[in-house]
């Protein structure tokens, strides 16, 4: 079954081709990064535009890249949030039009279960349910409960903001450049972590919930007073060390406490090379296994939204164009 998935939620234009959920046939992508760095972060307006300027270039792309003709597609998965509406809109309307033009069933797609869907497309065999999944995204951070492939349960979540914000501001206030969290990760290689102790956030009640507010304040506040001017490397891999403790702690409670054997990182700080070796040494119980997606389908893509929507068609659930922009609850069974 050959499913086209469509993602524009946020900055990136992405379709993909993926054959029975897992073989990915073509994969094409528009970045916005350059429009949107002189504000810090994404112009939604700007955003939505842009998606709409390259969309139908990028379908062309897609099919001529698989070697395919457009009645060959099976189902079209889309995106249906959470993310910015102008920007879901366009993709939404643009996959709508394809269904009725193709005749072809659409398939709305949770953005955030997509994500945590994508390790499992490249590593079939080995990762097995349930196991914790990690979703540490430019807009989320979610600790989660993966019991099967549509079936989750939220087991923590950030209470302010997500892990990927707080790399994007600190990088935008270093003059970094937009996003920020990539820019971060090459200027901390080698940094001694260990240098500055940055505050972790703990709760004084029994919780597995994050909070990257107070790391993300104490970090600006030690940028205005220049205290570690000229010792970069140092500041950032301490500062990524903070922020991953502040996920690990939390993964490390859990996974002593009930251990599920696994563990699945996604979204697109994901991606970042020292989590890939932290969380190794961090995570000490025996015998649990990691798994990280491959870099290239860290952040959004259509190949996870494609891959997903094999399954959602597989599993014979109806959706309602009215469900479409409700805020997708992913704490239900799909
Ligand atoms: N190597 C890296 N290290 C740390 N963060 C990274 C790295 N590469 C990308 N990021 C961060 O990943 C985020 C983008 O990821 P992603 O595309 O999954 O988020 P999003 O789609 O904007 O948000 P969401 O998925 O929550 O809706 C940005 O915050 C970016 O800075
Ligand atoms: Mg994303």
């Amino acid at each position: 079954m050959l499913i086209l998935g469509i993602e524009s939620s946020c900055d990136e234009t992405a379709l993909s081709i993926v054959r029975d959920g897992v073989e990915i046939l073509a994969d094409s992508r528009e970045f916005q990064d350059e429009i949107h760095a002189p504000f810090g972060g994404v112009v939604p307006e700007f955003a939505a535009r842009h998606h709409a300027e390259k969309i139908s270039i990028l379908f062309k792309r897609t099919l001529e890249k698989a070697n395919i003709e457009a009645d060959k597609i099976d189902a079209i998965g889309v995106t249906n949030g959470p993310g910015l509406v102008g920007s879901l809109l366009v993709g939404f309307m643009f996959a709508r039009g394809l269904s009725i033009g193709l005749s072809k069933p659409l398939i709305p797609v949770n953005h955030i279960l997509a994500h945590l869907y994508m390790p499992s497309m490249i590593f079939t065999k080995e990762i097995l349910y349930p196991h914790y999944a990690i979703l540490i995204s430019g807009g989320h951070t979610f600790l989660i409960r993966a019991d099967s492939i549509l079936n989750y349960e939220i087991l923590a979540k950030t209470r302010d903001d997500a892990i990927g914000e707080a790399f994007d501001k600190i990088a935008f206030f270093m003059g970094l450049g937009y996003p920020g969290g990539k820019a971060i990760d090459k200027r901390a290689l080698n940094g001694n972590c260990d240098r500055i102790v940055f505050p972790v956030t703990r709760f004084k009640e029994d919780t597995l919930d994050f909070s990257f507010s107070g790391l993300k304040t104490a970090t600006l506040e030690m940028i205005r007073s220049k205290k570690y001017d000229g010792q970069e490397k140092d500041f950032l891999a301490s500062f990524q060390k903070a922020a991953f403790d502040i996920v690990l702690n939390s993964v490390n409670k859990l996974n002593r406490e009930k251990p599920l054997g696994q563990i699945v990182f996604g979204g697109g700080v994901a991606a970042n090379s020292f989590l890939r070796d932290y969380a190794h040494s961090k995570i000490k119980d025996k015998g649990v296994k990691l798994f990280f997606p491959p870099l290239e389908y860290c952040t959004d893509n259509g190949a996870m939204v494609a891959g997903l929507a094999y399954h959602l068609l597989r599993s014979g659930k109806e959706f309602k164009a009215q469900d479409v922009f409700s805020r997708s609850d992913f704490r239900k069974t799909y």
